[in-house]
């Protein structure tokens, strides 16, 4: 089988695997049966891979990917949350140390020629993948730390986190906002908003570019929703993590800049954050928590 379908028939059996959890646990879901028969079309789909493999064009295979790829993310971003306490981003979760390099969705020579076929194998296989091991690898160690209470590398795999964890989550957004059958511009709400927050798509690509261009040394750009503004805004992600993963949502956050507890703590800062405690508001936290769950992500 060629790397490409067998790449292809991967992601159809995480997709399967998906899909089956994902059913588990909404069996009082209304659209189940719609669910089903998308995941007997994925199954036939895997199976001629398997079975037709030498009948099969690399163009035929690569139509019927994306269709069922686009089916398969529009399905899964528009599930709505029917319970709020409900626990079914938990049961939907990757276990610690557990990522996965996420399939590409379309052929490595695909998006040729503005990317080409090598830098797109190297791009994928290698750096996204040592992403993700890195990610998995930080994850454990952290978890060790607290099993075994002890903290002093604390600061490394934080860093290792932020920094694997970015780039995890970046690659995964990158590599599905892309498609051969790209470009142009958008429609619907999406071209209104941009319109409201940046003038026109003209000015926000232009502003876009600007800002990729001179990002200082490795980094991204990124166009983001800030659900606080309301508004859609671009932002520069220098070495792209700064501490941070990007694709989540802040829900508890402690300030420990000095102007927050100087006056009072002096040098202190570890009596001031055991002090903090005696404050936090959990049914904030919980609060944000909830609205959090309402985005949902195919796990990886
Ligand atoms: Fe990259």
């Amino acid at each position: 089988m060629s790397d490409y379908f067998s790449n292809i028939r991967k992601w159809c059996d995480e997709a399967l695997r998906a899909i089956k959890e994902f059913l588990k646990e909404t069996s009082k879901r209304n659209n189940q049966k719609e669910l089903e028969k998308f995941q007997e079309k994925l199954i036939t789909f895997r199976d001629d891979l398997n079975e037709k493999q030498n009948n099969l064009t690399e163009k035929e295979v690569y139509d019927k990917a994306v269709e069922i790829y686009d089916e398969f993310y529009k399905r899964f971003s528009n599930v709505s949350v029917e319970d709020e306490n409900s626990n079914m981003n938990i049961g939907r979760s990757v276990p610690i140390g557990g990522h996965k390099l996420p399939p590409l969705p379309y052929a490595y020579n695909a998006l040729e020629p503005y990317i080409d076929e090598e830098t797109m194998r190297l791009h994928h296989d290698k750096h996204h993948k040592s992403y993700v091991d890195g990610l998995n690898k930080a994850e454990m160690e952290l978890q060790r730390a607290r099993q075994t209470n002890n903290f002093d590398l604390v600061k490394h795999w934080e860093r290792e986190l932020a920094f694997n964890g970015a780039g995890h989550y970046l690659h995964t957004i990158f590599w599905s906002v892309m498609s051969p059958k790209g470009g142009g511009q958008p429609q619907g709400r999406l071209l209104q908003a941009i319109n409201h927050s940046f003038g026109s798509f003209d000015r926000f690509k232009k502003q876009f570019s600007e800002a990729a261009n001179k990002v200082e040394g490795g980094g991204w750009t990124i166009l983001v929703w800030s659900p606080r503004s309301g508004r859609l805004e671009i932002l520069q992600a220098e070495k792209h993590q700064n501490l941070s993963q990007w694709d989540v949502i802040p829900l508890l956050a402690l300030d420990v800049w000095e102007h927050a507890y100087y006056l009072k703590y002096k040098n202190n800062r570890k009596k001031y954050i055991d002090n903090w405690w005696n404050l936090v508001n959990w049914p904030e936290v919980d609060k944000r928590f909830n609205e959090a769950q309402k985005v949902r992500w195919v796990p990886y």
